[in-house]
């Protein structure tokens, strides 16, 4: 089978960016966004990689957006879909629709930290050591099973911006050494 890698994303897009540099870039169908601002669908579009939004303010409830990024997912018949840096939660219908093709990349030693603001939870916590989990997603907010972690010790002094950045510049590795696993595991 070839694979068909589909990647959301919502915010500037830097950890996608490393994606798209790498080997994995050939597999890739399309670049989606629940936010039509989002730097990361320049950067798609910079690589020659069709885009699409489902722009969550355009829906007043969440079940509609939900069916409307279900639909836009189906069009590209992924085999993989990479969460990276999507903000918001995939609903069950799609999760199970998509069981064990969605990975989600999350700035946090899971089951440490889940949830929006895990760099920020981390130094709240006094932690010394956090990192980053790329994970199977299921119907829970970052609890599926892990595929792989990457540590990062936390600096004296570090606050949200500096310690996320580093946890990034580890985080776009990991993300790329994995999801070119599954792309060669495919074909
Ligand atoms: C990454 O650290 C990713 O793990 C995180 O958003 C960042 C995206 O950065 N995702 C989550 O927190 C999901 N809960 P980017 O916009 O620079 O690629």
């Amino acid at each position: 089978m070839t694979a068909r890698v589909l990647l959301l994303a919502s915010g500037s897009g830097s950890v996608l960016q490393a994606v798209l540099d790498s080997k994995a870039r050939s597999a890739i169908v399309a670049v989606g966004s629940d936010r039509s601002d989002a730097f990361a669908l320049q950067r798609a579009q910079h690589a020659g990689i069709e885009v699409f939004t489902v722009d969550f303010s355009d829906y007043q409830e969440r079940a509609a957006w939900s069916e409307a990024l279900r639909a836009a997912i189906d069009h590209y018949q992924p085999t993989l879909i990479v969460l990276a840096g999507f903000m918001r939660i995939l609903d069950p219908t799609t999760v199970r629709a998509y069981r064990g093709r969605i990975i989600n990349t999350h700035p946090a030693l899971l089951p440490s930290f889940p949830g929006a603001h895990a760099i920020r939870d981390a130094l709240a916590a006094g932690v010394r050591v956090t990192g980053c989990t790329v994970h199977w997603v299921d119907e829970g907010v970052d609890t599926g099973p892990i595929i792989d972690q990457a540590a990062v010790r936390v600096q004296d002094g570090d606050d949200e911006p500096t310690l996320h950045e580093r946890v990034k510049a580890v985080e776009r590795d990991l993300l790329v050494s994995v999801v070119t696993r599954l792309i060669e595991k495919t074909e």
